[in-house]
């Protein structure tokens, strides 16, 4: 498949369209880098290893929420909107943070969170105060219960993390919460909840932030009409917009109005939806007259498996250019289990028809995560030329921290030092994300292997000093070295949005071109293939004049 070249042939790295190519580093600030020994990452930190960021050659951060926040969904429960949890720093160190990064020329994403604030929001306290049918409650989603006294919930909805979507407040009302019970669902009916969010977006947009990765964007417009249905009623997806809570079409009247506020700027802010929606919905989401991007988590959720990587590309092309928007590829985020870890699993991740199962690698966590039942080296090598393959394809990429370390999930995590929601509510088919949350390792030993000098606030095993910054930073052939070099490369080689396949006469060889020369091919398989004529520049692994299994490579032609 070919793309019409339908705009800039050459990358814009400022001006409007910076986001469309841009690579982003995903940093989870809790667990990045420590500067006052407390054990808890925060934005001093940050700022300290900015020749860290700066070296890597990215083009923006996206941070994951810094706001004040109980965690009790590792910050997506947030208390206010508009401030800095003081575990974190202040504002102030905010402005450092943006300013260290822009004057590095990294543009700077934050998250906002606006299907649901923390329990201790001042929304959501004053609306338990205020008592039923008061103007507070109608900020939230509150209901009378069922069956003798109100004592049952309204439905029997089930939170995302396992349990009841409902929980009770004294006065007997019920409130809906999607997530833990600690993050209410707002209520999108209300025009004062419309208000506020674009306030908070112009409060971040003012202070210097390039734009928005938008929390759960399918989710905030619900049809809470009566009678309510029932959960099996809930679980089907329609495509056209119809589902009660999920991807309605009024959700798009929400970001038409975001709208009007990024593009009162210049350049104007942009953002990206996380939103679970057909293929066929995410248009609506990465419109110019919307968000403008949205995730595409296909290679996140996928087995290693060339045909499959083929076929998702294709499709994630022409679903992005049917709204001129460009491919966001993902192969880790805060949410998953490392894909260097996925890809050495014993469990595959799709199913037999090919549907991804939920969790790659989910499997083996519940198993206990015994790390010797990873094939680790294997796991990287394919994590490598995985990425490989994803920083030469057209659109944006986004990085998650400790990825360019081939930092494998840390499975060894007790019980009691588990944080996240999914693992306490749900724990019968859940371990939970926390093992790719734990702080990074900057050196080989000593106290949190750098992160720190007051310890790590999720434990990190003995083998993190070997993946440490400091092991990889001067070792050409580390994952760390090929990182910064594909980012060095991709920046040179970059150009207008078109990909062409070349075909290989294997199922298991991808090979594409891309304008200028730039040609990807990546071994899936465990065969060598001879590599055609042209300047090698960079392989995955060692590369000879056959591309060895597991392996992608550059060439110039
Ligand atoms: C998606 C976020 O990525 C995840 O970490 C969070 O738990 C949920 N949304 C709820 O905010
Ligand atoms: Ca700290």
């Amino acid at each position: 498949m070919s793309l019409p070249v339908d705009h800039e042939t050459v990358v814009p790295t400022s001006g409007a369209q910076w986001w469309r190519q841009a690579v982003v580093y995903q940093i989870y600030p809790r667990s990045f880098a420590d500067s006052n020994a407390d054990g808890i990452g925060d934005f001093r930190g940050i700022v300290s290893r900015i020749d860290y960021l700066s070296s890597l050659g990215i083009d923006a951060v996206w941070l994951n929420p810094f706001y004040p926040s109980e965690l009790a969904d590792g910050g997506y429960d947030v208390i206010d909107y508009r401030d800095v949890d003081p575990r974190i720093g202040t504002l102030a160190d905010f402005d450092a943070l943006v300013a260290a990064l822009h004057a590095h020329d990294i543009k700077v994403l934050i998250d906002i969170v606006p299907n649901h604030t923390s329990n201790l929001h001042r929304w959501f306290v004053e609306a338990v105060d205020a008592g039923r049918g008061s103007a507070a409650r109608e900020r939230y989603i509150f209901r009378e219960g069922t069956g003798p006294d109100g004592a049952e919930p309204p439905t029997d909805w089930r939170s995302l993390f396992g349990g009841r979507a409902w929980t009770r407040v004294p006065d007997g009302q019920w409130y809906l919460h999607t997530f833990a019970r600690e993050q209410p669902d707002l209520n999108w009916s209300n025009p004062e909840v419309h208000e506020d969010f674009l306030t908070t977006l112009r409060f971040w947009a003012d202070r210097g932030v390039d734009g928005f990765r938008v929390d759960a964007a399918h989710m905030l417009a619900k049809d809470m009409s009566e009678p309510l249905p029932t959960q099996a009623e809930l679980d089907v997806l329609p495509r056209d917009g119809s589902h009660p809570t999920l991807d309605r079409d009024e959700v798009q009247d929400i970001y038409a109005q975001w709208r009007t506020v990024f593009n009162a700027y210049d350049p104007p802010r942009t953002a990206v939806a996380e939103a679970a929606v057909h293929s066929s919905r995410v248009p609506r989401y990465a419109s110019p007259a919307t968000l403008g991007q949205s995730f595409f988590f296909d290679l996140l959720l996928c087995d290693y498996d060339a045909p499959t990587y083929r076929r998702i590309v294709d499709d994630c092309l022409s679903v992005a250019a049917e709204s001129g928007s460009s491919v966001t590829w993902v192969l880790d985020n805060h949410d998953t289990i490392r894909h260097a870890s996925r890809y050495g699993t014993p469990y595959p991740g799709a199913n037999p028809d090919g549907t991804p199962i939920r969790k790659h690698g989910g499997d083996w966590l519940l198993a206990g995560g015994d790390p010797t039942m990873i094939d680790a080296a294997r796991g990287l090598r394919r994590a490598c030329a995985a990425t490989m393959l994803l920083l030469a394809l057209p659109g944006s990429a986004y990085l998650y921290q400790g990825e360019e370390l081939g930092l494998q999930e840390v499975s060894e995590i007790p019980d009691a030092a588990r944080q996240d929601p999914s693992f306490f509510r749900n724990r019968a088919i859940e371990v939970g994300r926390d093992g790719c949350r734990v702080p990074l390792p900057w050196t080989r030993t000593g106290t949190s292997y750098g992160f720190g000098d007051g310890g790590a606030h999720l434990p990190q095993p003995l083998w993190f000093g070997h993946y440490s910054v400091e092991a990889q930073d001067a070792d050409a052939g580390s994952t760390l070295a090929l990182y910064r070099n594909a980012l060095a490369l991709r920046r040179e080689l970059q150009g207008g949005e078109a990909l062409e396949w070349v075909e290989t006469g294997r199922d298991d060889v991808l090979h594409f071109r891309r304008p200028g020369g730039w040609q990807v091919i990546a071994n899936f398989g465990t065969e060598p293939y001879p590599l055609p004529a042209g300047e090698v520049l960079l392989g995955s692994g060692p590369v000879g004049d056959d591309l060895p299994s597991e392996t992608a490579v550059w060439l110039r032609v």
